[in-house]
């Protein structure tokens, strides 16, 4: 059996690449120590789960509504159709009362940039208005689909934008990364390192850009307070190397981080 086609016949799992779903696989084979041959049923359950957790779980019901709200998009003032869409997606729609404040606190530290670089963007770059500026714009995403969805936001709304798509766990991809004024790394990290283990490390010294800004959920997606200082102490000792500034926005927590 093909396990990569079966574990992708659920319709969420359908924009990921093969390759991506294959990496999963061999990492749920590995740590549970299963066999290809016989347990085909488990891993696919397994791997889906991880999949779930890694992608499929930010994604509210409504994620396909995004292209039919896109064609209604007027222009970058339309701000009640940008939210929209930012509410397609769990990250951005929690940030939607917060985002002028976010860029606005962010830029009086780091200057007003002339290049971003969103990782792990999901719908962030739709926030483009809330920036206040007109920086030109990369995204990176892992899948394919959510990438074309960005890129024809950019297009639509005349931003100069571009949008990647793979897995940035990858060290071939980080080093395909452009440079950037400030990168952007909204509620990516836990993702990632759940991809592949301290990968943090090696994303910050392949990441070309003078300021980084990381940012951490304060609250789990079931609605529980987390508690970032004790949980987050692998990544204070990563960037104890730098100058930072933390920032706590309602219910997340940004370092601005200068990394040149
Ligand atoms: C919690 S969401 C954050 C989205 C966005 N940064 C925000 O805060 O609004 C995590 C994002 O990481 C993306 N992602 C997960 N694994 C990835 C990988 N290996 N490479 C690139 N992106 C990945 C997911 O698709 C998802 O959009």
């Amino acid at each position: 059996m093909d396990l990569v086609s079966e574990i992708k016949k659920k319709k969420e799992f359908k924009s990921l690449d093969d390759s991506f779903v294959n990496n999963a696989l061999n990492k749920v084979v590995k740590e549970n120590q299963l066999k290809l041959e016989k347990d085909s049923e488990e891993i696919i359950k397994k791997t889906r789960a991880f999949l779930r957790e890694v992608y499929g779980a930010f994604v509210s019901k409504g994620f396909n509504k995004r292209d039919k709200l896109l064609s209604m998009i007027k222009s970058l003032d339309d701000i009640e159709t940008h939210q929209k869409i930012l509410k397609q997606h769990i990250s951005t729609a929690e940030r939607i009362p917060y985002y002028t404040q976010v860029y606005s606190s962010i830029f009086a530290i780091t200057g007003q940039p002339k290049s971003v670089l969103d990782i792990a963007a999901g719908l962030n770059p739709v926030s483009y208005p809330f920036l206040k500026c007109r920086p030109k714009y990369y995204a990176y995403e892992l899948s394919e689909t959510d990438a074309e969805f960005l890129q024809k936001y950019f297009d639509k709304m005349k931003i100069d934008g571009k949008a990647l798509h793979g897995d940035i766990t990858l060290l071939s991809e980080m080093q395909k990364l452009p440079s950037a004024d400030v990168c952007f790394l909204f509620k990516a990290l836990d993702t990632l390192e759940s991809v592949r283990w301290d990968v943090t490390k090696e994303l910050f010294s392949n990441i070309n850009c003078k300021w980084i800004v990381a940012s951490f959920p304060m609250k789990s997606l079931g609605g529980r307070k987390i508690m970032p200082e004790k949980r987050l102490s692998w990544f204070l000792r990563i960037i104890s190397q730098f100058e930072y500034t933390k920032i706590t926005i309602g219910d997340e927590l940004f370092f601005v981080i200068r990394k040149a």
